[in-house]
């Protein structure tokens, strides 16, 4: 019998991931369905149960689940707990496991694009404090030697977010400090949704003269290009959208899912395609 896998979250229609899923599956003989589930807040343990009675395999968490559904699962892994936040479910002997492969996804496609094996020595800004920025903190934090700097509206979220998972070069500071310091940084990521469709006019801060070479990463992927990617290009840094990241974040799913590697390019070239 065809395995079943699901994405929850509210709103669901504009997500992706059915499309990215049940193209993949076709293209690698993956016996299996993907379905897009939107489901109502107050409906959350029921739709958690429900997956589970009806033998749903795995399933994908998105916004505004993603903390919420950590009361309903039975197993929630160390990094995910750390972060308060899981995007990737996998039923393991009848349990639901939860884990977070946001950051994961993130680094792999950062690295990717940077043609680097790993980060030494860089700076690094992060803009935001929220769930994605917390999720690549944490992946990030793992290279000891590098020094980051988390810049958000809220100042008090990041110094949370540090204390969180201390790391020997972490500061948290306001936004207009980020803007007035941009030229200092090797590596800067937005993680926030300012800039989004159909606010496509918004930028977090505004980047004027960012270190020519620098990497300018924006996890949105609609617009293709956001204002702020548009700025630091004009800069001279080389920039990155939110579709690597998504795209290797379903190829690690079905790879979590089912023990099959996906390739990653061709998961972004179903991305590009349904895009475009
Ligand atoms: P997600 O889980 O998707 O990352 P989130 O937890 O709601 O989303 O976090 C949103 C992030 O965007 C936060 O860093 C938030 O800043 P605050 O912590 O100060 O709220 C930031 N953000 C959202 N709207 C913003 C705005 N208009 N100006 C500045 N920062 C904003």
């Amino acid at each position: 019998m065809k395995k079943l896998f699901a994405v929850i979250g509210n709103p669901i229609e504009h997500s992706l991931s059915p499309l990215l899923q049940n193209e993949a599956y076709q293209l690698n003989g993956i016996d299996a369905h993907f379905h897009a589930f939107h489901v109502e807040h107050e409906c959350l343990r029921e739709a958690v149960q429900g997956m589970k009675a009806l033998g749903v395999q795995g399933f994908i968490v998105t916004v505004p689940f993603k903390a919420e559904i950590i009361p309903y699962l039975n197993v929630v892994d160390a990094d995910a707990r750390q972060m308060n936040a899981v995007n990737i479910v996998k039923k393991i002997e009848g349990k639901y496991v939860g884990y977070n492969y946001d950051g994961k996804a993130w680094l792999q496609a950062l690295l990717e694009d940077m043609k680097q094996p790993s980060l030494s020595t860089e700076r690094i800004l992060l803009i935001g404090a929220g769930g994605a920025a917390q999720s690549i903190y944490s992946a990030l934090s793992r290279f000891k030697p590098i020094d980051i700097d988390i810049a958000n509206r809220t100042v008090s979220k990041a110094e949370q977010l540090i204390a969180m998972n201390p790391i020997k070069r972490a500061t948290a500071i306001p936004l207009e400090e980020a803007e007035r310091n941009q030229s200092q940084y090797d590596i800067i990521v937005q993680t926030t949704s300012i800039g989004m469709a159909p606010h496509s006019e918004q930028t977090p801060i505004q980047l004027t003269n960012v270190k020519e070479g620098a990497f300018v990463s924006d996890i949105i992927y609609n617009p293709a290009e956001t204002k702020f990617l548009q700025q630091a290009r004009k800069c001279g840094a080389h920039t990155q959208n939110g579709m690597k990241m998504l795209a290797f974040q379903n190829a690690l799913a079905i790879e979590m899912w089912t023990g099959k590697k996906v390739s990653n390019k061709q998961m972004l070239d179903s991305l590009v395609k349904a895009l475009t």
